[in-house]
């Protein structure tokens, strides 16, 4: 049985009260439950804020992005080791807003993977088709291409560590959101991709998030397709009473 995920990525939001805030009204209502696995994604700033404020819950924290070296003359950069250092749990890697915006590619996006996983830092790997490539019938070639480039040199065992998060760029922050059919049918493609190139073990034990407009009123249906694990939110995980109702969806369905 996979223990459902809900994660939040705050993207560039909140301010440093407002991030408190919102992390302690989440640890206020998760508690210690853990039907269900509750992870919360701040800006780089705002983590340790955010560990402080969850401490005594079962809130896990999660970065969005780190870099692939240990240390040195990086400017800018965050290493793996720096955010294990301030509590995280988690990296998410391969968002599309990384892919698209600042134009990272499959093989930098492994090289970090990599390291992470190196360290023992868990990773959401996003992927996810463009509309042009949904409309062209592209999108599992494009999954494919995602998974094989972001996964390669990562071990069956290393696998473990690793959460997928199908995220369709034309669902992200546009209010559309993928029907069950289509998020039912791009985790099934991926499940069995990894049943191909891992193993059966690995594929059935692998959490696959859907991404793109959930809110707490499609969260239920969502989450309770077969091959869907739970949801990487963004807009709705900025307020507590939205996230949480993604959270009451999520414990729903665990406890049945
Ligand atoms: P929205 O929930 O705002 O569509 O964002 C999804 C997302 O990109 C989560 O990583």
């Amino acid at each position: 049985m996979r223990k459902l995920v809900a994660a939040g990525n705050w993207k560039m939001n909140t301010m440093l009260s407002s991030a408190g805030d919102l992390a302690s009204a989440l640890a206020g209502k998760v508690k210690q439950d853990d039907s269900i696995e509750v992870i919360l994604c701040p800006p780089f700033p705002y983590l340790t804020t955010v560990k402080e404020k969850v401490s005594g819950s079962s809130i896990q924290v999660g970065a969005q992005n780190c870099y692939h070296e240990a240390e040195g003359a990086f400017t800018g950069e965050t290493s793996v080791g720096m955010l294990q250092d301030v509590g995280c749990d988690w990296v998410i890697l391969g968002h599309s807003e990384r892919r698209h915006v600042m134009g990272e590619t499959d093989g930098a996006i492994n090289k970090k993977v990599v390291a992470a996983l190196a360290k023992g830092l868990g990773v959401i790997l996003c992927v996810g088709e463009l509309l042009e490539e949904r409309k062209a019938d592209k999108t599992n070639e494009v999954l494919e291409t995602q998974m094989k480039g972001g996964l390669s040199g990562v071990s069956a065992d290393d696998l473990k560590n690793v959460i997928i998060a199908y995220e369709p760029v034309w669902a992200i922050g546009t209010g559309v959101t993928a029907s069950t059919e289509e998020a039912e049918s791009a985790h099934d493609f991926l499940r069995k991709w990894l049943t191909s190139n891992y193993n059966a073990e690995s594929a059935d034990s692998m959490r696959i998030l859907y991404g793109g407009s959930v809110k707490p009123d499609n969260a239920e249906d969502l989450m309770s397709q077969r091959n869907v694990d739970g949801a990487l939110v963004g807009g709705a995980s900025l307020k507590a009473d939205s996230f949480g109702g993604i959270i009451d969806a999520a414990q729903k369905l665990a406890k049945g």
